[in-house]
């Protein structure tokens, strides 16, 4: 199987699997006691919280790990809410239901900026509401498209009216270096199993000095912000997936290397297949995630038989995977609900190869050639799984 869905999670990494093992195995203690085992878990917890502040370029101090990227920015946002609620806060049409949903809950949902066709913020629409806004929530990078947001400009406009910014970077995080100083964000969410860390483990960046309301209360672990018992192996396993990561992103070849690959993949298609279209713009994207349309290819059929020849990847986003519905992101970018339908998210983790992207070119050019031979003699997609 050819992995082409690192947007959805990515492989646990040997070195990460081998720190968190002890934790798992001997290393039981509640790192809130007294006795030596405690202290050692203490010490394990801030050794992480260091790693995973280097990673954004924060204080260990602002860290605070949570059960991943939902929870943070859940935590993010009904903080910010709480805090600074006296008029709406805005989010993006585009956001991860991370935060559509968590937006949703509120006495008073906030509004939706909207994207251009590139699938990029509208800054006139954003300035506008944030006249009469008093908190914003706009990603960093978009799980479906990978096109990035322009958010150190998002920051600047709503810091100069005084009003808090949260970015969702779960998908940003070991594809592009991340700074929280040079974007000026107040929190930032991140989640461990998008570069190669356990599941069920994220951190959010609360910047020193901003007002915080926890979501979850209790024993008053993680200096009060998020109540606990710590999960020690999972902790350590994200600071470990973090220090990876900055070795990955100081090599030179790193960003490249994906690049590379996600362009020999798209170039095969291209070039090779009729009807193939690429979404969200070329030049403000993620470099390893490709979005693409193949006409006359529902997507569920593509993914059947993507399967069966050994590609594994994603119509629109995993979570949205099961659901016909197409895509908001692409629908807010103007694409139309039957284009929607015919297209697919490839994403490439450092554990890739130049030559799985270019295999795994060809076994899509199969599966398109095979679906539209299929569905052109007006036998659906469920038929074409079931024929020999
Ligand atoms: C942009 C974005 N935000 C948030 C999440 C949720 O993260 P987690 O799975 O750690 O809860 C995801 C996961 O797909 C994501 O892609």
């Amino acid at each position: 199987m050819i992995d082409l869905d690192a947007n959805a999670t990515t492989a646990l990494h040997p070195e990460v699997l081998d720190a968190m093992l002890p934790w798992l195995k001997t290393h039981h203690a509640n790192p809130s006691g007294s006795y030596t085992g405690a202290k050692q878990a203490r010490q394990a917890i801030d050794r992480a919280r260091e790693q995973v502040a280097r990673l954004l370029n924060a204080k260990a101090e602002e860290m605070v790990f949570t059960s991943g990227g939902t929870e943070s920015a859940n935590a993010a946002l009904l903080s910010m809410e709480q805090v600074y609620g006296e008029r709406r806060g805005i989010t993006s049409v585009i956001e991860h239901s991370a935060v559509l949903r968590c937006a949703e809950q509120m006495r008073n949902p906030p509004l939706r900026a909207s994207v251009m066709a590139n699938g990029v913020l509208d800054l006139t629409d954003f300035e506008i509401q944030l006249d009469q806004a008093s908190w914003v929530s706009v990603m960093l990078a978009n799980n479906e498209t990978g096109v990035l947001q322009p958010l150190a400009e998002i920051v600047r406009l709503a810091h100069a009216r005084g009003i808090p910014v949260h970015s969702d970077a779960v998908q940003a995080v070991g594809k592009l270096p991340i700074d929280v100083r040079q974007l000026g964000v107040d929190f930032l969410s991140i989640s461990a199993h998008k570069f190669h860390g356990p599941k069920g483990v994220g951190a959010l960046f609360v910047r020193e000095g901003i007002e915080f309301r926890p979501m979850l209360w209790g024993g008053g672990q993680e200096s009060g912000r998020r109540s606990g018992t710590e999960n020690t192996a999972s902790i350590v396993g994200m600071g470990v997936a973090a220090e990876l990561a900055i070795r990955a992103l100081e090599n030179a070849e790193h960003i490249p290397r994906l690049a590379q690959m996600r362009d020999a993949f798209e170039t095969f298609l291209l070039e090779k297949v009729s009807g193939v279209q690429r979404n969200g713009d070329l030049v403000s994207r993620l470099p390893n995630t490709s979005h693409l349309s193949f006409s006359k290819c529902d997507a569920s059929g593509m993914l059947i038989l993507l399967d069966d020849l050994g590609v594994a990847c994603s119509a629109g986003s995993a979570c949205m995977t099961g659901k016909q519905k197409p895509s908001h992101v692409q629908l807010a970018m103007g694409i139309s609900a039957e284009q929607a339908k015919t297209s697919l998210r490839f994403s490439f983790s450092r554990l890739n190869t130049l030559q799985e992207a270019q295999e795994a070119a060809q076994r899509v050019a199969r599966a398109v050639e095979k679906l539209r031979r299929v569905q052109g003699s007006g036998i659906g997609p469920v038929s074409v799984y079931q024929a020999p």
